[in-house]
């Protein structure tokens, strides 16, 4: 990880912790994260339904707090979504966006995508912009076109906003499935994800862009992944979900 990049380490709980539950695990990064803050940005996303609860317990500001999603309208009809000020409201300063699993599951395309991440920057959130290719899109050796096409469709007009972004690149068969791209191949789509931002924006805005890497990262591989010189932090699922494995990771991004 270059020097003039602060790594990041987000956690996202997806669709996991209740009320008490997500109070104790945020104390918990809390207190074990304030020490770390100076050289890593912690960061944790949890459900909508306790992102308040969880705002009131990480007063110190020491790890921040994230969404998981938003819709890119300000407010309208628009019967189950939530609007980028009611995040701000709520306490967030980030926002994981494009998710594997909302592409997916959920039929986001790169233009949804593209639309809250410009929603995202006006509201003053730093959006986290998820990218990654499948299992079959990788055997088939599409992985560098599969990756131009989202950067380029996904971060439409954010060329000079680069700097106010953070990319994550999640390789969908890595996703909660226990495999991890290995650091060098990590490192591969990482340079070159940081070389189409420089055609999407200018060489030292692409050089200043967080790209973190997501999919089964623990604390016994995050070290190795940290490494990388374009790896600048993690994406983390699971490990998420206990603090002391989280802050493991959050630990390795800061040696
Ligand atoms: P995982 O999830 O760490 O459980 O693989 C990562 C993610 O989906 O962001």
């Amino acid at each position: 990880m270059a020097l003039m990049r602060k790594p990041v380490v987000a956690g996202n709980w997806k669709m996991f912790k209740c009320g008490d539950e997500a109070a104790t695990l945020a104390a918990a990064v809390d207190s074990g994260g304030s020490p770390l803050a100076a050289e890593v940005d912690i960061v944790i996303c949890p459900p909508f339904p306790a992102l308040v609860r969880v705002a009131d317990v990480l007063r110190a500001g020491s790890v921040a707090l994230g969404a998981q999603n938003m819709h890119w309208e300000n407010e309208g009809a628009y019967t189950g979504e939530v609007a980028p000020p009611m995040l701000v409201d709520a306490g967030c300063r980030y926002v994981i966006l494009g998710h594997s699993e909302r592409r997916t599951l959920f039929h986001e395309t790169d233009e949804n995508v593209n639309r809250k991440t410009h929603a995202a920057i006006a509201a003053g959130l730093v959006p986290i912009v998820c990218i990654g290719e499948t299992l079959d899109e990788r055997e088939a050796g599409k992985t560098h076109n599969v990756i131009a096409a989202q950067v380029e469709g996904s971060l439409k007009g954010i060329g000079a906003e680069l700097s106010r972004i953070i990319v994550a690149y999640e390789p969908v068969w890595a996703i909660g499935t226990g495999l991890t791209a290995t650091p060098e191949q990590a490192q591969d789509v990482h340079a070159f994800i940081r070389r189409r931002l420089g055609q999407i924006g200018d060489r030292p805005s692409a050089e200043s862009t967080r790209i973190l890497y997501g999919g089964s990262v623990k604390p016994a591989n995050a070290g190795e992944l940290f490494r990388q010189p374009d790896i600048d932090g993690g994406l983390i699922g699971g490990a998420a979900l206990d603090a002391d494995a989280f802050l493991a990771i959050a630990k390795a991004a800061t040696v």
